[in-house]
């Protein structure tokens, strides 16, 4: 979480005159107050301070869900209060997660012989540690066994990948091998994949929807590219494949797509629950193909119905209420539910893309055909502003659509970013392209000479 310092200066006090009763002593801003509040009055102390935040459904910025039914908040509120890791007291969020698992597993075309193990963890990131750890533990005995040295491991990816994997690296002592992406090409390639490989690689991650155009990784391509290395150069390299967003979405709208545990190098996938996994923020998984994917040293035991259950977790406690809302999720939809859902979101990200294309002014890197999520860019013949002015005009309407750079080597692209989720509808969609172009007016007035009204194409 962000760092915050301590400050000197403590004593300026919450202002309550307007909304609360005058009588009341003033909270401090910065140090716990002496005294207590009525919970009235500290529910309006913070719920009015909560109004500055931005509204979380026109948060086109984020993979995570940020609308869920009625009857997923009423079980989510009645969860709260319990903590995940006490298998012992609540043996049914257990096995409600255990249940998840094995639906996670079917999904993601584990073989039901193979031992495929797996567990809830707090998103992505952590899965990301989680699934990091065992590739390095792995390579590090199979280099201990050949009587090899291990204290050089590397970890080979897209420079394209979310920041948790280099924060894996860095955490771990994994050298982060970030295989440079280009234009034309903004994510890893089997042969650039394969050329930063050597017998230090504790793996290759390959991204099911790049973070920052949506895009499929090409998995089975790297796949093979790697056996084929490992023809040539007797180098085996396993996989782990970050299905952040996509491992809820490829299983329904992509079922050709091969990138799975049908893939025998990929060892373990990680994916958000609370992305496309259609939960509010808190849950993600990650399994492993097997159980010897997994090794033992890394496996925490607790107690469980008299006996003892094994976990592999960053965190000890953690809330079970979004495992919870998981199961009511996949009770609630079941396949053709999901389908129905991510195809809604995908169908409406084309056709916002193809609206956004014809404004004239942007140009497309994807058209949210693979995760429902995209990013465009200024034509090159647009000057006078920037995506930065766009994404700031926006803002003024509530829409939250952040302007970014692509990755090192290519970070002279500028790009706008939306992602497409449960509870955006074409009506917003529609919204949002008239907003889009009454912004390049605005900003377009302000930089330099107004587009004439035929550089638009409605
Ligand atoms: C590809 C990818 N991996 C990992 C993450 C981190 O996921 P989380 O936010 O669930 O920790 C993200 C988040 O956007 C992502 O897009």
């Amino acid at each position: 979480m962000a760092l915050h310092r301590h400050e000197e200066d403590a004593e300026t006090p919450l202002d309550l005159r307007v909304t609360l009763d005058p009588e009341l002593i003033a909270p401090p801003k910065l140090r716990l107050p002496a005294g207590e509040l009525p919970p009235d009055a500290a529910y309006q102390l913070v719920h009015d301070e909560l109004m500055l935040d931005g509204n979380a459904r026109l948060n086109l910025a984020t993979f995570v869900t940020t609308w869920m039914e009625p009857q997923a908040h009423a079980l989510i509120a009645e969860t709260l209060d319990k903590n995940a890791i006490d298998k012992d007291e609540y043996p049914q969020t257990a096995e409600l997660e255990r249940r998840c698992v094995n639906m996670i597993g079917s999904l993601w075309h584990a073989s039901p012989g193979d031992g495929a193990t797996g567990c809830s963890t707090t998103g992505s990131s952590e899965a990301a540690m989680l699934g990091g750890l065992a590739l390095k533990w792995r390579w590090r005995e199979r280099r201990r066994a050949a009587g090899k040295p291990f204290d050089k491991p590397n970890l080979v990816m897209g420079a394209n990948v979310q920041v948790c994997w280099e924060k894996f690296c860095r955490y771990w002592d994994v050298e982060a091998r970030l295989v440079p992406v280009s234009a034309d090409e903004p994510r890893l390639t089997p042969e650039r994949a394969v050329a930063h490989c050597d017998e230090n690689t504790i793996g290759v991650v390959a991204i099911l929807g790049s973070t920052f155009d949506g895009s499929y990784e090409p998995v089975a391509e790297i796949h093979a590219a790697l056996d084929a290395l490992q023809k040539e150069r007797g180098l085996d390299i396993p996989m782990h494949v970050d299905a952040a967003s996509g491992g809820f979405v490829a299983p329904f709208l992509d079922p050709e797509l091969v990138w799975d545990f049908q893939l025998p190098r990929v060892q373990s996938i990680n994916a958000s629950g609370h992305k496309y996994g259609l939960v509010y923020p808190g849950v993600g998984w990650v399994l492993w193909r097997e159980a010897e994917a997994l090794p033992e040293e890394l496996v925490f035991k607790v107690d469980y119905l008299g006996g003892e259950m094994p976990t592999f977790a960053l965190n000890f406690s953690r809330p079970g209420a979004q495992i919870i809302g998981q199961y009511y999720v996949f009770m609630r939809l079941g396949t053709d539910g999901f389908t129905r859902v991510q195809q809604a979101a995908r169908d409406v990200a084309t056709y916002l893309s193809g609206e956004i294309e014809r404004l004239g002014q942007f140009e497309l890197l994807s058209r949210g055909a693979e995760l429902p999520v995209f990013a465009f860019r200024l034509r090159d013949d647009v000057s006078g502003y920037t995506v930065y002015d766009i994404s700031e005009q926006l803002r003024t309407r509530g829409w939250i659509v952040p302007a970014y750079r692509m990755p090192e080597a290519i970070n002279d692209m500028a790009v706008l970013r939306v992602c497409v989720r449960n509870g955006f509808g074409r009506d917003l969609a529609d919204h949002l392209v008239t907003d889009l172009r009454d912004a390049v007016h605005a900003v377009s007035a302000r930089g330099g000479g107004a587009p004439s009204d035929d550089s638009f194409h409605h």
